[in-house]
């Protein structure tokens, strides 16, 4: 009988917090630390909660089932609470609710002047996620949080002015992810219709105005995104606000983030186009600074970056102040003219340690990011830390180039002497191994920086007359041979064909080209052979063949495994980086593909195939050409329709390629379900949907790094934005995949070009039509 009576007792004992699922209190009632007030529908969950270094309570409100908890209402957050030992009530005597701690209160959370004592009072938490404190004589509202707003906005909360009271409804936001104290940043809703953000009291960004249900600088209810909202506003005697609803969310809840944006916790993306906001930026909604300090050029910009200043040469200064937060560290440093040169914030997101020294201190990164990542402004042609590398391959290009100058000087010279002469033919082959000689004397041991010309008898004997067996395949302008000289070395030899429409132009650019373009990951010409009107450049043999040989193939693209491919990316990306930024020249490749990725034995790839890049020069950023060459699928929208080129067409290929490295799919042939979008289409959706992971390729599940994984399908998406001026350049696409803590945009809506190709009527000529599509290269188009 004890026993059951024990058993009962202790049952009703465990329940009592499970059965104080209540929505309200009354006047006598406690709230202490460990019971929740949960809504009538259980939307919401009221409740104290302590922050994740469990030094500071708080009283808030949050979505009952958000995995993350975020908090979308904090009573009086710039009042922590130390003590465990608190309780949340109505004081019976000032009719006010506080929260006190043995009978001593800590806070009035309400503020209205206290009435007659009385005990007819109720909080309630209801499903809005509104916390009321009405009296129930009159049924008339004493207090309500949605006044009060923190760094959320809710559907149904307003922001604007009451103007009968005066009251304004503004978001403040919080001092960073954890602490929710008030930092810099409000967002408030203006008198001419616009929101407003400020910074420490001072415009800062506008929304620009409300126009069909979104706001000109921010991205609402695009037709990508899962939930959309219904906005209004209200503008009469009585009050001027807005206020929003969700029309499919579950969680919906706008965010003021204390870096000054606005965050859709629904749709986890930005609102707004901006990152910081420098007063000279005005395109995307930031206002005009009043002090655009004179020491900072228009275009410099802060930049995580993981390394560190060339030593000695800075000196660390650190302001420990727990009111300042980044923004302020980030305006201090910005103002703090000539002698700022990066900062970080302390530890907890307060406190500014900033790096003062001359402007020309060098900055070096680390791929590795291994040394604390701060942030530095960059200027956009100072060059991140690469500068060793054009230390390094400036004398190399320069031996080049004076080489390659003497060959061509001396050919030229040749050429003349010889067509004054009859015997043509005859004449050509000895010209040639003349040229051998004089450039293997004039080599004199330096190796590795030189170029040959190769007798067209020593490429005739090397691919057994040009033999069948030794076609490695067709280049965009002629048959690829493998060939073995005399010295066992194994060579590509890429014959250019009279009727393939690569003509003495196109041969010469490509050998000028390569000839000065030495990198790792970029495949090295060897030298050249000319015979009669035939046209031949010898390479390095690549081993492994092309990306596509094993990127699209069920069965060998098992032996790419994440970090192969991982590297391969990385790879590509330094190449490119090579050829737009440190090879002295511009150079736009223009047919960037996989089967332009050439894989060496330890597969690094090597990109290959210049027959279509071009030379910019420095100051020359963008050309159009009436001649469309490219590859379909690879090619950026700006480029295949209206011929425009520039750096940011390679950025945009190199997006493609990411993405088909990552999924092991064609971004051309592509279909999944009855859908008919392309691979960038299929990631967009998956990515706007928090699915990105589904892109991966099954094959790599096992070697498969997530957070890279992840990183690089967000840097893919940034490369294929539609707008060329919003994809990033190569040397931001680098350290945004080397630096794990790097902040990255949204990216926008990427380019849906060749999205309609494998219509489902014709899947399977579709099929089959792609896989020779993808492969070939479309030499001549239409420009409209
Ligand atoms: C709370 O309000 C009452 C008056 O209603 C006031 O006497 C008291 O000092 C306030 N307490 C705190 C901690 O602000
Ligand atoms: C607590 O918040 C209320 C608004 O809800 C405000 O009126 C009051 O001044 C705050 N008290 C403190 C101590 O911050
Ligand atoms: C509650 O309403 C009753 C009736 O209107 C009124 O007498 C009382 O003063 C009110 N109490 C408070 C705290 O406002
Ligand atoms: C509460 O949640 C339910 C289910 O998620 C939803 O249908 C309902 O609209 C929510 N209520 C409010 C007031 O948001
Ligand atoms: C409290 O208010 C409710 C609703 O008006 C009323 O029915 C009830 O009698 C009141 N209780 C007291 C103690 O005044
Ligand atoms: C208390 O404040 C609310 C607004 O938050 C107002 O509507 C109400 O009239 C006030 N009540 C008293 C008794 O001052
Ligand atoms: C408003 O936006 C919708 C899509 O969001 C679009 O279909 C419609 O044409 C737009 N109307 C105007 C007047 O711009
Ligand atoms: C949006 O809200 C307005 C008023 O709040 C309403 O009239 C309209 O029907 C709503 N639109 C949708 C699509 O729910
Ligand atoms: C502008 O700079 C001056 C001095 O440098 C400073 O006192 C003032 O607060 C600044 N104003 C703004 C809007 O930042
Ligand atoms: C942040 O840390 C500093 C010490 O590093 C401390 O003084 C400060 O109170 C902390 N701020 C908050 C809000 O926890």
């Amino acid at each position: 009988m004890i026993i059951i009576i024990f058993i009962v007792l202790s049952y009703s004992m465990l329940f009592v917090p499970a059965a104080s699922s209540v929505s309200t209190i009354k006047v006598g009632d406690q709230l202490n630390i460990t019971p929740k007030l949960v809504s009538p529908a259980t939307n919401f969950t009221l409740g104290f909660f302590t922050t994740p270094d469990s030094t500071h309570t708080y009283l808030g409100i949050w979505y009952t089932d958000d995995q993350q908890s975020r908090k979308v209402w904090v009573a009086n957050a710039s009042t922590p609470i130390m003590s465990t030992s608190t309780v949340l009530m109505i004081d019976p005597v000032t009719a006010k609710l506080i929260i006190s701690t043995q009978g001593t209160t800590l806070v009035n959370i309400s503020d209205n002047e206290s009435g007659p004592t009385h005990s007819n009072l109720t909080a309630t938490l209801y499903d809005t996620g509104d916390f009321q404190l009405k009296n129930e004589t009159d049924n008339k509202i004493l207090w309500r949080s949605f006044d009060y707003p923190t760094n959320v906005l809710l559907p149904g909360m307003k922001l604007g002015t009451d103007l009968r009271t005066g009251r304004k409804w503004t978001l403040t936001c919080s001092l960073n992810d954890e602490i929710p104290n008030s930092g810099a940043f409000t967002l408030s809703w203006e008198p001419n219709q616009r929101l407003m953000i400020r910074r420490r009291g001072q415009p800062y960004w506008t929304s620009g105005d409300l126009n069909n249900q979104t706001f000109k600088f921010m991205t609402l209810n695009s037709p990508f995104y899962k939930y959309s909202y219904n906005l209004s506003y209200t503008d009469n005697d009585e009050e001027t606000s807005f206020s929003y609803h969700s029309l499919n969310g579950v969680r919906p809840m706008w965010i003021l983030t204390e870096r000054g944006q606005i965050f859709d916790g629904e749709n986890s993306l930005y609102f707004s186009f901006h990152e910081f906001c420098y007063g000279y930026d005005l395109g995307n909604g930031c206002v005009a600074g009043t002090n655009l300090s004179a020491c900072r050029s228009a275009d410099d910009k802060f930049t995580l970056l993981s390394g560190d200043f060339a030593p000695g040469m800075t000196e660390r200064t650190y302001v420990d102040d727990s009111s300042l937060s980044f923004s302020d560290c980030m305006v201090r440093c910005w103002n703090d003219c000539g002698t700022c040169l990066g900062f970080t914030t302390g530890a907890n997101g307060t406190g500014c340690a900033s790096w003062i020294g001359a402007k020309s201190v060098k900055f070096s990164g680390d791929p590795q990011g291994n040394s604390f990542p701060k942030y530095v402004i960059v200027s956009p042609e100072s060059h991140k830390g690469n500068d060793a590398k054009i230390l390094i391959w400036a004398p190399v290009v320069a031996v080049i180039f004076l080489l390659f100058f003497c060959f061509g000087l001396l050919w030229y010279c040749k050429t003349r002497k010889f067509k004054r002469e009859e015997k043509r033919q005859k004449d050509d082959d000895r010209h040639m191994l003349e040229l051998m000689d004089s450039s293997d004397t004039e080599r004199g041991g330096r190796k590795g920086s030189d170029m040959v010309v190769f007798s067209f008898a020593a490429i005739v004997t090397a691919t057994n007359d040009f033999s069948d067996e030794n076609k490695l395949g067709q280049g965009g302008f002629g048959p690829v041979y493998k060939g073995k000289l005399c010295d066992e070395r194994e060579i590509a030899i890429k014959r250019l064909s009279r009727t393939s429409g690569q003509g003495l132009v196109e041969f010469k650019n490509e050998l000028v080209l390569i000839a000065k373009l030495q990198h790792t990951n970029l495949v090295r010409v060897l030298g050249c052979c000319i015979h009669g009107e035939e046209m031949m450049l010898i390479y390095e043999y690549m081993p492994n063949k092309s990306l596509d040989f094993f990127l699209f193939d069920e069965t060998r693209k098992v032996l790419l495994d994440w970090p192969k491919r991982w590297n391969i990316i990385e790879g590509i990306a330094q190449g490119l980086l090579y050829l737009h930024k440190y090879s002295r020249m511009r150079v736009i490749h223009r047919d960037l593909k996989a089967s332009n990725v050439l894989l060496d034995e330890s597969m690094n790839p090597k990109i290959s195939d210049f027959g279509m890049a071009r030379i910019f020069k420095q100051d020359e950023t963008e050309a159009m050409t009436k001649r469309v060459v490219g590859t379909y699928g690879y090619m950026s929208p700006e480029y295949a329709m209206d011929g425009t080129f520039s750096v940011k067409s390679d950025v945009f290929s190199f997006g493609v390629l990411i993405l088909e490295s990552v999924s092991g799919r064609r971004n051309t042939c592509f279909s999944f379900h009855d859908k008919t979008v392309n691979l960038i289409g299929y990631a967009w959706e998956l990515w706007q949907e928090g699915n990105a992971l589904q892109l991966q390729d099954p094959t790599l599940a096992d070697s498969c790094v997530v957070h890279q994984l992840l990183r690089a399908i967000h840097v893919a998406l940034l490369c294929v934005q539609e707008n060329a001026m919003d994809r990033p350049v190569m040397s931001e696409v680098i350290s945004m995949l080397s630096n794990d803590t790097m902040l990255l945009h949204v990216p926008k809506r990427p380019a849906f070009f060749f999205g309609t190709i494998a219509s489902k009527s014709t899947l399977v000529e579709g099929k089959l039509e792609c896989a020779s599509i993808s492969n070939i290269t479309i030499t001549q188009m239409e420009a409209r």
